[in-house]
C-alpha cells in the first residue's frame, strides 16, 4: 500500500517535472520570465523551426547570444547578439532590464549590459514589453499600452541582421526610417564579431547590391533588369539547376518607401539561408530535411572579373580569355596611363555628326550608381535620350521580360562583365568614326590590328569597290564550284602535308593490313553528314563551351555517338592550332587520351570529330554537390593515376614529345566507365628530338593551374604540365576549384590552403567531406596529397617527372618532403583603392597579361 502511494507521488512529480521542462520551451521572455546559460536556457518558436538561447561558435569558448534552425542538428547560427562582446563564462543571462530593453549580461550585473536593444520607451509602458521569438525566426520586442492594450513593436531582431537572411526576412533598405539592413561577416568560423566584408544595396542611381571589403568596393550586381540581378549566374554551364533553385524564389522590391529582397523557402522540407562568409563569399545554402544535409546553390564572387573594377575603368573583362581586360569600344590602351582612355579628343562630343551605338552582347551591365531609370521608353526612345545628352555613355533595357523602360549611364563605366551566353545586351556610345570600324571589323574577322587613319580609307575605297565587286560577281559565279574544291584540297594539303595519315571521303574506311597506317586513319566529314548528325547544331545537343568553340553531340547514320567541336571563326584557334590538334590526336593512341575520328573543313567552319563520351567532363563532377558523391576515392584514384599515365605518355612514351599546356578539370572527360581521358590538344606542343623546354609569346592556357615559370616568363616544359597535373589532384582530392593566386582573394587559393593544412598537420581537412563519408584510407590520399605538393613547386628542377608521379601514386615507396609553394601572382597594385569611380591610372596593364608580379610571401 505504502509503495503504491509512493510510486502515485513520483509520477505525480514527474508529470509536475515534465510540465516545468515544457514551460521553459516557450517562445516568450517577459518581466518576469528570462533565460540564463547556467541552466541552459533557451526559447523556441511556435513552430519548432527556429532556437534562441546561448551557444559557443566553433572551436571557442566565448558565449554568445544567438539564433539557430532548431531542425538542423549541425547547428547553424544565423544572428547574434552580443557578437562584438562575448561572453567569457557561462554565467550569462539575456533578459528583459527595468527599462524595457532585452539585454545580455553576466547574471547579477544588470547595470553593465554586454548588448541591448536600447531603444528608449516610455516608461509606463516599458514594464510590460515582452520579446517573442516568432515562427519566421523573428525575435520581436513589443510593449503593450495598459489602458486600450495595443502592442507596438519596439525592436524586432530582422532588421539588424548579423551575416545572413532567410525566408521571409527583408534584406535592404527602407527610406522612410533610413534603416539600412546589411549584412557583415563574421571575423572566422570562430568568432561572430563583425568581420571585413559586408554586403548591402546602393540605391544611388539604380538600386544595386554591392558587396564592401572595409570602405572598399569588392563584388557587385545589380540593377534588377526584370528577370534577375544583372550578373547573378549560374555556378558553371552544366549546372544548370543551381541557379534556378537558388532564385526560384526571389524577389526584388523597389518602390518609393522601399528596396529590399526577399525569399519564400523553396518548400516546406528545407531550410535555408544567404550568408556571406568571413573570407568574403555570398552563399546560398539550403538544408534538405529528408537527406539532412546542406546544399549550396549560389556561390559569388567566382572568379576574377567579379572582383570590383578588376581591370580598371572603361574596360571589358572575359574571364574566359587568358587576357581577361580589354578597352572598351572607342578606348584604346594608354602606355604612359596604364589605363584605357578615350581614342577620340574632349570635348568633340556633340560635334560630329553620326555618333552612334555598339551593342556589347552577353554582359553583365556597368556600374549603375550613375545610372537613370526611364520606366517608360522604349529602347529606340532611350537611344534618342541618350544621344542629347553629351554625358550619357550608353544605355540597355531595363525590363527583359516586358521589353519596356531603359537605363542609361552617364559618365564613366566601370565593372563591366562580359560572358559566352546569357545575360543581356548593352549599347556602348562611340563617334562615327569607331561606328564605321566596327561595322567593317564585323564583316572582315581579324581587322583589329589595322590603324583608325586606315579605317576612313577603306571606308571611302569600300564605295568604289563595291561596284567593281558587282562587276566580278558574274564573273566570280563562274568559277565559284571549282574554287571551292581546290580550297578544300588547299586546306588538307596544309594540314598533312608532312603526315600520312589517309583520308576517306566516305565512312568507308581505307582497309590496310599494316596496322600503324590503320591507326592512323582519319575520316574526312562532309559538312552535310555533321549538320544532319548534330540536328543543324541545335541548342539541344549542345554539350557545352570550350575554349575555342561550343560543342555538340552527334549521331552518324551508322549509329556511332560522335561529339563535335564546333571551333568558332573568332576563337583564337586558327589553322595553325587546329592543324596541331588534328595532326597530333591522329598520330596519339592511349587509353587515357580522347580518340579523334575525324574531321570536318568547309570554308570558314572548322570542326573535329570525336568518340562521344557519356559522361561529361571531370569538372561536371568534382565541383558539383551532388554529383560528386558519385565518385569516391577507389574512383577517384584510379582517376589520378590514368591522367597520370596519359600525361607521361604525352611528354615519353608517345614517339613525340608533347607538352599540353592547358591540362584542368574540364579537359578531363570520362567515359562511360569513369576512365579518364585527356581530350583538348589544341593548345599542345610538340618538342623536336631532346629539346626540353620552350619560350612563347603567346601564354595559353587557363588560370589556376599555369605554373608560375609559365605564366610570367612564357616559358614551358613538361615540368609546367607537372605543376598543372599537381593542380588537378588536389582539385580531386579537396572537391574545390583553384581559381589562381590572387593574394586578396585567399578563399579559393586551393595551393595555399593545402599547404597550411597539411603543415599543420591537418591534412584530412584537404579530403572533400563526400569521399571522407565513405570512410577512405586516408593515408594514401595523404599520400596522394603529398605527390600533389611536389607537382607544384616554385622551381621547376624540383618538381617530380610524369615517371616518377606515375612510380610514386602505385608504390609505397618514401616520398621526399614537399617545400612550400611561396609564389602569389597579384595585381600590380592594392586592392585598397576605395571607390567606384576608380580612374583606373592604378590597375593591371590591359591587354597584356593580368598577371604581372611574382611575390614571395
Ligand atoms: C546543460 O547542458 C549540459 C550539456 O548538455 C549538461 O552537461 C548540463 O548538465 C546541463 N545543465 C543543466 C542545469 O541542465
Ligand atoms: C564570469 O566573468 C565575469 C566577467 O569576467 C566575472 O565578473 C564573473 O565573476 C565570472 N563568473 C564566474 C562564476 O566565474
Ligand atoms: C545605447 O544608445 C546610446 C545612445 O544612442 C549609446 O550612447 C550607448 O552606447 C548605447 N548602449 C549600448 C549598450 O548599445
Ligand atoms: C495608451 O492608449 C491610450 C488610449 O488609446 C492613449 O491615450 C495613450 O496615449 C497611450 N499611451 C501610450 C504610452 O502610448
Ligand atoms: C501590464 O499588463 C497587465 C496585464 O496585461 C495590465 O494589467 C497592466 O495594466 C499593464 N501595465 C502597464 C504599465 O501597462
Ligand atoms: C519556389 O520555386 C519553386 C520552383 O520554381 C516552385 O515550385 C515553388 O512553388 C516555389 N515556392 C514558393 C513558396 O513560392
Ligand atoms: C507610360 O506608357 C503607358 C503605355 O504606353 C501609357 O499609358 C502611360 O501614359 C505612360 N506614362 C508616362 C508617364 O508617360
Ligand atoms: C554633364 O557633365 C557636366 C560636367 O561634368 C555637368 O555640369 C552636367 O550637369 C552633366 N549633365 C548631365 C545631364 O548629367
Amino acid at each position: 500500500m505504502g509503495s503504491k502511494r509512493r510510486c502515485f507521488r513520483v509520477s505525480l512529480l514527474i508529470i509536475f517535472f515534465f510540465f516545468r521542462c515544457c514551460n521553459t520551451t516557450t517562445d516568450t521572455i517577459t518581466q518576469n520570465r528570462y533565460i540564463s546559460d547556467a541552466s541552459n536556457g533557451s526559447v523556441v518558436s511556435s513552430n519548432g523551426n527556429f532556437k534562441l538561447g546561448f551557444f559557443s561558435p566553433g572551436k571557442s569558448e566565448n558565449r554568445y547570444v544567438g539564433i539557430w534552425f532548431n531542425k538542423v542538428p549541425l547547428q547553424t547560427v544565423v544572428w547574434v547578439a552580443n557578437r562584438d562582446n562575448p561572453l567569457k563564462n557561462r554565467t550569462g543571462a539575456f533578459k528583459i532590464t527595468d527599462d524595457g530593453n532585452i539585454a545580455v549580461f553576466y547574471s547579477g550585473n544588470d547595470r553593465l549590459p554586454l548588448w541591448s536593444t536600447n531603444v528608449s520607451m516610455p516608461a509606463a509602458t516599458s514594464r510590460n514589453s515582452t520579446a517573442k521569438l516568432l515562427p519566421s525566426g523573428n525575435l520581436v520586442l513589443t510593449t503593450e499600452n495598459g489602458s486600450d492594450h495595443t502592442e507596438t513593436v519596439e525592436w524586432q531582431s530582422f532588421d539588424y541582421p548579423t551575416d545572413s537572411y532567410w525566408a521571409g526576412m527583408k534584406f535592404g533598405l527602407d527610406e522612410r526610417t533610413g534603416l539600412n539592413r546589411i549584412l557583415t561577416s563574421w571575423k572566422s568560423d570562430d568568432d561572430p564579431a563583425k568581420g571585413e566584408f559586408t554586403v548591402r544595396i546602393d540605391s544611388r542611381g539604380v538600386p544595386q547590391i554591392f558587396m564592401y571589403k572595409g570602405s572598399a568596393a569588392y563584388f557587385r550586381v545589380g540593377p534588377w533588369n526584370g528577370l534577375t540581378l544583372s550578373g547573378v549566374r549560374k555556378v558553371s554551364p552544366q549546372n544548370t539547376q543551381g541557379i534556378d533553385v537558388a532564385f526560384a524564389n526571389y524577389s526584388f522590391v523597389n518602390n518609393r518607401d522601399e528596396v529590399y529582397v526577399i525569399f519564400k523557402e523553396p518548400n516546406p522540407s528545407t531550410f535555408s539561408r544567404m550568408v556571406l562568409k568571413p573570407l568574403g563569399t555570398v552563399e546560398r545554402q539550403i538544408w534538405y530535411l529528408d537527406i539532412q544535409q546542406w546544399y549550396q546553390f549560389y556561390v559569388a564572387p567566382q572568379d576574377r572579373c567579379d572582383h570590383y573594377g578588376w581591370c580598371g575603368a572603361s574596360t571589358l573583362c572575359n574571364n574566359e580569355n587568358t587576357v581577361a581586360c580589354a578597352c572598351l569600344p572607342g578606348f584604346e590602351y594608354s602606355k604612359e596611363d596604364l589605363s584605357c582612355v578615350e581614342k577620340r579628343k574632349a570635348g568633340t562630343c556633340g560635334k560630329g555628326e553620326g555618333e552612334g551605338f555598339i551593342k556589347l552582347a552577353h554582359v553583365k551591365l556597368p556600374d549603375a550608381r550613375t545610372c537613370r531609370l526611364f520606366s517608360n521608353m522604349s529602347l529606340e526612345e532611350c537611344e534618342m535620350e541618350c544621344l542629347k545628352s553629351c554625358n550619357c555613355t550608353g544605355y540597355a533595357s531595363a525590363d527583359v521580360v516586358e521589353g519596356r523602360g531603359c537605363f542609361a549611364w552617364y559618365g564613366v563605366l566601370n565593372d563591366i562583365k562580359q560572358y559566352s551566353q546569357d545575360e543581356q545586351d548593352f549599347y556602348i556610345r562611340v563617334d562615327a568614326i569607331e561606328l564605321a570600324a566596327n561595322m567593317i571589323r564585323k564583316k572582315s574577322k581579324g581587322f583589329e590590328g589595322v590603324k583608325r587613319t586606315l579605317v576612313i580609307i577603306f571606308v571611302s575605297v569600300a564605295l568604289g569597290a563595291i561596284l567593281f565587286i558587282f562587276c566580278s560577281y558574274y564573273l566570280w559565279r563562274k568559277h565559284a564550284k571549282s574554287k571551292d574544291l581546290k580550297e578544300k584540297q588547299r586546306y588538307r594539303d596544309m594540314l598533312f602535308l608532312d603526315s600520312t595519315t589517309n583520308f576517306s571521303n566516305e565512312d568507308t574506311c581505307n582497309e590496310k593490313s599494316n596496322e600503324k597506317s590503320k591507326n592512323m586513319e582519319l575520316t574526312f566529314y562532309d559538312l552535310d553528314t555533321i549538320v544532319a548528325a548534330t540536328d543543324n547544331f541545335s541548342i539541344a545537343k549542345k554539350l557545352g563551351q570550350g575554349g575555342y568553340g561550343p560543342v555538340y553531340k552527334g549521331k552518324l547514320p551508322n549509329g556511332q555517338e560522335i561529339a563535335v567541336k564546333r571551333l568558332s571563326s573568332n576563337s583564337g584557334q586558327g589553322i595553325t592550332e587546329f592543324k596541331n590538334e588534328v595532326l597530333l590526336t591522329a598520330k596519339l593512341q592511349h587509353r587515357n587520351l580522347v580518340k579523334l575520328l575525324g574531321c570536318c573543313i568547309d570554308n570558314e567552319e572548322k570542326m573535329l570529330v570525336y568518340e562521344y563520351m557519356p559522361n561529361k567532363s571531370l569538372d561536371y563532377f568534382i565541383f558539383d554537390e551532388t554529383r560528386k558523391s558519385l565518385l569516391d576515392w577507389k574512383r577517384r584514384h584510379e582517376i589520378i593515376v590514368g591522367i597520370a599515365r596519359g600525361i607521361l605518355y604525352l611528354h615519353q612514351d608517345s614517339r613525340l614529345r608533347i607538352i599540353h599546356r592547358d591540362l584542368k578539370t574540364s579537359n578531363i572527360l570520362l567515359d562511360d566507365e569513369l576512365n579518364p581521358k585527356i581530350s583538348d590538344l589544341g593548345t599542345a606542343r610538340i618538342f623536336a628530338g631532346k629539346q626540353k623546354e620552350a619560350n612563347t609569346r603567346t601564354v595559353v592556357g587557363t588560370f589556376g593551374y599555369m605554373s608560375p615559370e609559365y605564366a610570367l616568363d612564357g616559358q614551358f616544359s613538361v615540368k609546367s604540365d607537372v605543376f598543372s597535373f599537381g593542380v588537378l589532384l588536389l582539385e580531386i582530392i579537396s572537391g574545390k576549384k583553384n581559381m589562381g593566386f590572387f593574394n586578396d582573394y585567399p578563399s579559393s587559393n586551393l595551393i595555399q590552403e593545402v599547404w597550411k593544412l597539411w603543415n599543420e598537420d591537418r591534412g584530412s581537412e584537404i579530403i572533400d567531406s563526400s569521399i571522407l563519408r565513405d570512410s577512405c584510407p586516408i593515408h594514401e590520399v595523404m599520400r596522394c596529397v603529398q605527390v600533389g605538393l611536389l607537382c607544384i613547386q616554385d622551381k621547376a628542377t624540383d618538381r617530380p617527372t610524369m615517371s616518377s608521379v606515375v612510380f610514386m601514386l602505385s608504390n609505397e615507396a618514401n616520398l621526399p618532403p614537399p617545400i612550400q609553394p611561396t609564389f602569389s601572382i597579384q595585381r600590380s597594385h592594392d586592392q585598397n583603392n576605395t571607390d567606384s569611380t576608380n580612374t583606373g591610372n592604378k590597375s593591371p596593364s590591359v591587354n597584356e597579361l593580368t598577371v604581372t608580379e611574382l611575390r614571395a610571401r
